[in-house]
């Protein structure tokens, strides 16, 4: 399905973001590994989550859904032998996350996904693992591949990369393995496995090695929990950057190793953000009345550029799509992991920029964008999406705020993070039609 977005004046409202994908992946995940009953309140119902969920039903978890967002989840105490190919469809939180939960129990499992996941290394995931005693078969290391999971060994594991899907995968399979198992990243990623750990009881704690506290876990057994999914700050950046005028967009997840990707879309927006906690779940509030892109933001983020990074990886599209009207240069680093997502962001990003009359570079890790200012960007161009979600939810909202609408020639994968995006867009006032 092909869509269009036109500037038709502000957009006024108030919304929730749907549910975090991180935190529903792992609420299933943790849920089947654990025992007893795990009841998720708004959980994300994309078409990732859904994969994930199948997952946990295949490796003997008992998964019903209720209600709008409302699923329970009945584990029973760890994984079982699937009977058929565990399909991961889009989604490499999926994947590498069920891999390392797998990786301990006695079984073998082969993981599948669609054409873009079956491009995405998974080496990262299976070199900790196999130095842990898992065994791999499959090609180059990617999809389809087979665990031999069994007995293993903790490790200190220091990752080459930031990666919360690395470090939870490792994490997962500590949970049932011999000794302790510790995760050393350069940079912190986002924590909501070492968060959640905790809440399913598991034997958790952070490790001062080198000056630094790193997860460590234990062989522990979960017990299941009521889980509340707060909004995806990932999700919430889309319609926030859309913002001309006064915006108020409900609730999102927030926390120290989340970055809020709104305060930094919008980065004033933070001095309104509130923080609050709700049932352990950090959560931020962000309004804002901030003009769209006025102002070069390239100073703040040149400061903290490779630090930052991790932690809001899946905003830099939304980012550089922003940074076309500010006034200026934004320079992006640090971000070189943009490439092995769900198609390699940095080259769709300075492709459609260009497209859309915007000078952008590209940068081995990261992008540079000559902003044109507010109400200077000519858009009316087609743009390529390569089926990845956040692409076209970027350009989507670029044609918004653009002179001549943008196309974004396949939105069908925007279901996989935010199901009803464009309906959502439309409730606040947004022009996005079906061609
Ligand atoms: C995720 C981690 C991120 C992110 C993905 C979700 C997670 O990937 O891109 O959308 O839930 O662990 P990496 O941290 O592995 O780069």
């Amino acid at each position: 399905m092909r869509l269009k977005a036109r500037f038709a004046g502000p957009l006024q409202g108030r919304a929730r973001p749907p549910g975090d994908k991180s935190i529903s992946h792992r609420a299933l995940i943790m849920g089947a590994l654990a025992e007893g009953e795990t009841r998720i309140e708004s959980l994300l119902e994309g078409d990732d989550v859904r994969h994930t969920a199948e997952a946990a039903r295949l490796f003997g978890a008992k998964v019903e859904r209720r209600d709008d967002g409302i699923w329970v989840v009945n584990g029973v105490g760890g994984f079982n032998q699937p009977t058929e190919t565990v399909d991961c469809g889009n989604s490499g939180t999926g994947a590498r996350l069920l891999i390392g939960a797998a990786a301990s129990y006695k079984l073998s499992a082969r993981f599948d996904g669609d054409q873009s996941l079956r491009k995405r290394p998974m080496n990262r995931v299976i070199a900790p693992l196999s130095q842990m005693g898992a065994r791999f078969d499959g090609k180059q290391n990617c999809l389809p591949l087979i665990v031999h999971g069994g007995a293993l060994k903790g490790i200190t594991y220091r990752s080459p990369i930031s990666s919360a899907q690395v470090k939870s995968a490792v994490l997962l399979a500590g949970l049932n393995a011999e000794g302790a198992t510790t995760v050393i990243e350069p940079e912190r990623s986002r924590d909501h496995t070492e968060r959640m750990l905790k809440v399913f009881g598991a034997d958790f704690d952070y490790v001062e090695i080198d000056g630094a506290l790193h997860p460590r876990v234990r062989r522990s057994k979960l017990t299941g929990v009521p889980i509340y999914v707060p909004g995806d700050p990932s999700s919430a950046a889309f319609p926030v950057a859309a913002a001309f005028d006064r915006r108020e967009i409900g609730s999102a997840g927030g926390g120290r190793a989340r970055e809020p990707a709104a305060a930094w879309v919008l980065r004033d927006a933070a001095r309104d953000g509130r923080q609050h906690h709700l049932r352990g779940a950090p959560r931020s509030d962000w309004r804002t009345n901030r003009q769209f892109g006025c102002e070069s933001f390239e100073a703040a983020w040149r400061d903290t550029a490779a630090r930052r990074a991790p932690a809001m990886i899946d905003e830099f599209p939304i980012l550089a799509a922003v940074a076309a009207f500010a006034d200026g240069e934004t320079r992006i680093t640090g971000a070189a992991e943009l490439r092995v997502k769900e198609s390699d962001r940095i080259t769709l990003m300075v492709d459609g920029l260009r497209a859309c009359g915007v000078d952008a570079e590209e940068l081995p890790d990261g992008l540079v964008v000559n902003g044109r200012g507010p109400k200077s960007v000519r858009g009316g161009a087609e743009i390529r999406t390569v089926g990845d979600h956040r692409i076209a939810m970027s350009f989507l909202v670029l044609g918004l705020g653009s002179k001549e609408p943008v196309t974004v020639d396949n939105a069908d994968m925007i279901a996989t993070s935010f199901p009803g995006f464009s309906a959502f867009m439309q409730s606040l006032g947004a022009d996005i039609a079906k061609l």
